[in-house]
């Protein structure tokens, strides 16, 4: 229906007569003169329907209004002096009309196309209105050239797509399954998956030596402004590979998928230890496009006339980490710096503590604490200058790393002490193989695939998994590990993990069988699809780059789902919902 896309044309089309189509994205009526601007997926061009030209199109153009799609015939002409609008690509010509036609209507729109300023909630329900405009087009148009790029990318080194099951069993990702009733089998339960895992590994068991699928995956989660119960991953298996040939594959990968993107990424990006991630930056997913380490001091504060902080000193599971902020002591005001402490304490923290570096004297609360010897010591790990302002944070290791580290974070951003358009890939390594949840169960951190690095170790907590994590930019990309492949090694892993033999052949019946019949050594990864797009947009938000996502709340406004359905359809599935404990 048309020669051109709005946005294509330029000064060089001049005299050119086109059929453009698209919609009104506003229009002025100019004492008979109607100018419209004119959009499609590329963008803006503004028609004129001149009342003195032949045809009734100025007639026709007075009665467009918002969002009607147009079809419009005419000739691209210069436009005025001074009527160049340089906001516009096309902003030095115009079309004049010969044809114009309303081919269809449009209510008042409830939204107006591209405004963010609208809750997200209506721009959900009336997501097709929101999509409607060049940001997400072009946001969709990266999300597809990730798709294709990684496609090739792992076609190149020899990747076989196969896709598997959506109605599946139970997969152990730790988050929890959603179910799907079954008709047919009476009180039994599909599951969608949480990732394809198992269903990879078991075609490694068949040979095909090297898989990938862009998957689709389901986790009823508390949902965050990175996590949805659906999302997408990129998900890699290979063969005979160690650590580092699964590691080589997905530097090659995220290289091909960011020059498709226009970036240029390193080669290969650094590894650290998961130990080394959390006492240095007290998370596992570190964002280095900034230094700023956390120093443990607890040394400096053994015999510290503060007995809270001595004791914390002797305690091994305890840490004191220091975090020096230099420039900090001008930056923080007494206001900003008490609410740095509220910030902390949301996370567990007893306080903040702090010494701050005045035109060459010590101050703050700690100062008093620290015999001139310790005081010395801390000197001499630190170094502080005049103006910096150094933070302590003592207690429990878990929670003085997790609010440490947010507290980095925080600081980096109040203090723009990064580029926002840097990248910075690392690899954290040797997790841990298993970890206590807070009730005391244990799980497996990665999950119980995963193989040991030291099964044997006498501390639980001292076993070490081969698994490997990508970070980019203090967001966990991906992660993946080599695979437990010997029947003996999976069933300690199951039986540490308190999985008895029966509760393991009912879940995992199959896997333990499949190893048993030649199982090859193999590993692979997944990377968050959505999350990698969200990076590559620089988007808030996982759900700025899905087309149609899920609110914090799980609720897609645009179709109402979840929502109710017939008493039959829930009798055909032997279904019974207990209305008095619906909330
Ligand atoms: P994992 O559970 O670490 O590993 O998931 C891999 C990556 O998927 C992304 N991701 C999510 N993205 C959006 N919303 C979510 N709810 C969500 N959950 C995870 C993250 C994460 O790094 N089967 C293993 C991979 C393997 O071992 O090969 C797995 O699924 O970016
Ligand atoms: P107090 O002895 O309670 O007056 O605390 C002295 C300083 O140490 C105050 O600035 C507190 O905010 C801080 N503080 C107390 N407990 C901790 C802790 N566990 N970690 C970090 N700072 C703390």
């Amino acid at each position: 229906m048309r020669t051109h896309l709005c946005a294509e044309l330029g000064v060089s089309d001049i005299g050119l007569e086109v059929m453009l189509c698209g919609w009104v994205n506003s229009y002025r009526d100019h004492g008979g003169v109607v100018f419209i601007d004119l959009r499609d997926k590329s963008g803006i061009i503004q028609l004129v329907a001149d009342p003195n030209e032949k045809g009734n199109n100025a007639e026709i153009a007075k009665n467009v209004r918002d969002e009607f799609v147009l079809i419009a015939k005419g000739r691209v002409r210069l436009r005025g002096e001074g009527l160049e609008n340089p906001k516009l690509k096309t902003g030095k010509i115009e079309v004049l009309l010969e044809e114009l036609t309303i081919e269809n209507r449009s209510l008042t729109p409830p939204i107006a196309v591209g405004d963010d300023s609208v809750s997200e909630e209506l721009r959900l329900k009336y997501r097709y209105l929101d999509l409607r405009n060049k940001k997400a087009y072009e946001t969709f148009a990266l999300r597809s050239k990730v798709a294709i790029a990684t496609r090739n990318a792992l076609d190149k080194m020899g990747f076989l797509e196969v896709e598997t099951p959506i109605l599946t069993k139970q997969t152990p990702e730790g988050a929890r399954d959603y179910l799907v009733p079954s008709r047919i089998h009476s009180g039994e339960f599909y599951a969608l998956p949480q990732s394809p895992q198992l269903f990879k590994q078991l075609l490694m068991m068949s040979g095909f030596d090297r898989y990938f699928q862009i998957a689709k995956c389901f986790r009823d989660e508390d949902l965050r402004a990175d996590r949805q119960p659906e999302f997408t991953q990129i998900d890699v298996e290979m063969s005979f590979c160690t650590q580092e040939d699964v590691i080589k594959v997905c530097e090659k990968l995220l290289g091909e998928i960011f020059i498709a993107c226009g970036h240029q990424i390193p080669v290969h990006f650094p590894q650290i230890s998961y130990q080394e991630a959390m006492e240095k930056y007290g998370s596992d997913k570190p964002d280095l496009r900034f230094a700023m380490p956390l120093y443990e001091v607890k040394e400096c504060f053994l015999d510290s006339s503060n007995e809270v902080f001595s004791s914390i000193a002797k305690d091994t599971k305890s840490r004191i980490k220091a975090l020096k902020v230099e420039g900090g002591d001008s930056f923080y005001t007494r206001k900003t710096l008490s609410e740095l402490e509220n910030f902390v304490c949301k996370f567990g923290a007893k306080g903040l503590a702090y010494l701050q570096y005045k035109e060459g004297e010590v101050k703050g609360p700690l100062r008093k604490f620290l015999t001139e010897q310790s005081y010395k010591q801390l000197e001499s790990v630190l170094s502080p200058k005049d103006g910096d302002l150094i933070f302590f944070g003592a207690g429990d290791k878990k929670v003085v790393w997790d609010y440490m580290g947010r507290l980095r974070l925080k600081i980096a951003e109040d203090m723009r002490l990064f580029n926002p358009q840097d990248l910075c890939f690392l690899w954290v390594v040797d997790f841990p193989m298993f970890e206590y949840a807070d009730d005391g169960s244990l799980s497996a951190s990665h999950h119980p695939f995963t193989m040991p690095k030291n099964i044997d170790a006498e501390n639980l907590e001292d076993i070490c998994s081969i698994a490997y994590d990508v970070v980019l930019n203090g967001v966990e990309l991906g992660g993946g590990s080599i695979r437990i492949h010997k029947d003996e090694i999976q069933s300690k892993v199951f039986k540490i993990l308190g999985i008895s033999q029966e509760q393991a052949q009912e879940r995992f019946g199959f896997l333990l069988e499949a190893l048993q019949y030649g199982a090859p050594p193999h590993g692979g990864f997944a990377i968050g699809f959505d999350r990698l797009v969200m990076l590559l947009t620089q988007s808030k938000s996982i759900r700025d780059v899905i087309a149609f996502p899920k609110t914090q709340k799980g609720i897609c406004p645009l179709t109402d789902a979840p929502s109710k359905v017939e008493n039959t359809l829930l009798k055909e599935l032997h279904l019974r919902v207990n209305e008095k404990n619906l909330n």
